[in-house]
């Protein structure tokens, strides 16, 4: 498949906070934007200190940062949206697809699908009160329970002048499993008329080459947890070579280091860890007995002997 693509990181909540995002750019470089996880924003108009740390400008460089923000409040959007231009961050995302219950059943992420006036009404306020110069993306499923549903949401995202789409062609119901809607996500490429780019299971080189075929006009991707379990692949999807133990180990090794700082000691950092371990486990060749030590590590001294012994005796595939 020939033609340029923009590849961007997706957010991945207890994932991607600054540390894995700044450790992974300095060791594999090429992606061209980064999502923070949702920055909950309510009527009060606050940020939590984690949150103010992970768009910090100092705590971002080498990144370019996209702060998303998970809100159905006009005002409260706008009031994010202007602090993260005065940090230098001048496009926010709005995050239309959280299927988590608690984000959910508020009417936010995608429990706001569920609402095409509301929608309007918070895009009219938004647009109107929003200044210049601060661009607003959208990353959005494709409805809450029916497939149906995609085309009043199309028409809502029509009508504002949204920088950019990412469409994650699933229902809420189906959270993250399950094949994606293809078929929608052709409506979203033949009816919407901005800016579009397609986030889901993208894994390897056939996987894009598959989307880059069925929709020939992608130019953006987004990808999660294909980057997350082989953090090379942005690399690889350009035409480079795979990850090799030594730089793999580099990566794991500054994201872990740069945690242990960030999140106050070992406690707080090995869950982030072992869930990064649960994707990238698999480019290792047989690592169960290796990865189980890994899960079980309780200190900070058996959980690096639990990764030096991963990367001793285990082969990348
Ligand atoms: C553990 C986890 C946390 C996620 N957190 C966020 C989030 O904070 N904001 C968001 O927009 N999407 C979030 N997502 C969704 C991903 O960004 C992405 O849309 C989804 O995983 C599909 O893309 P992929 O198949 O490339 O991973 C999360 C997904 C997972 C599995």
């Amino acid at each position: 498949m020939t033609g340029t693509c923009r590849f961007d990181f997706a957010p991945l909540e207890g994932i991607t906070d600054y540390t894995y995002r700044t450790a992974h750019s300095r060791f594999f470089p090429g992606v061209d934007r980064y999502y923070t996880p949702f920055i909950a924003v309510n009527e009060t108009c606050s940020m939590k200190k984690r949150e103010q740390k992970d768009v910090a400008p100092e705590h971002n460089s080498g990144v370019v940062l996209v702060p998303q923000i998970l809100t159905n409040s006009a005002g409260p959007f706008v009031w994010a949206a202007k602090e993260m231009a005065a940090r230098g961050w001048h496009t926010v995302n709005l995050n239309l697809g959280c299927p988590s219950p608690t984000v959910f059943t508020h009417g936010k992420g995608a429990g706001f699908l569920a609402d095409p006036d509301r929608l309007n009404a918070f895009f009219d306020e938004v647009f109107s009160h929003l200044p210049g110069g601060i661009g607003v993306s959208v990353k959005t499923r494709i409805g809450i329970r029916d497939t149906k549903e995609a085309a009043a949401l199309i028409a809502v995202f029509r009508r504002y002048p949204i920088s950019e789409l990412i469409v994650h062609p699933r229902l809420r119901e189906e959270f993250y499993k399950g094949e994606v809607h293809r078929e929608v996500y052709r409506m979203f490429s033949e009816e919407y008329p901005g800016a579009l780019t397609y986030n889901g299971d993208i894994g390897n080189a056939g996987d894009l080459d598959e989307i880059r075929t069925a929709f020939p006009g992608t130019e953006r991707v987004m990808i999660g947890r294909g980057l997350i379990g082989n953090p090379a692949l942005v690399r690889v999807l350009k035409g480079g070579k795979k990850a090799d133990k030594k730089e793999l180990r580099a990566f794991h090794d500054a994201v872990f280091e740069a945690r242990l700082l960030a999140l106050d000691g070992f406690g707080n950092t090995a869950g982030k860890m072992k869930e990064i371990w649960s994707y990238m486990g698999s480019l290792f060749i047989s690592p169960e007995k290796q990865l189980k030590r890994i899960r079980k590590a309780q200190t900070e001294l058996t959980y690096r002997a639990a990764v030096s012994e991963l990367f001793g005796s285990c082969q990348l595939r």
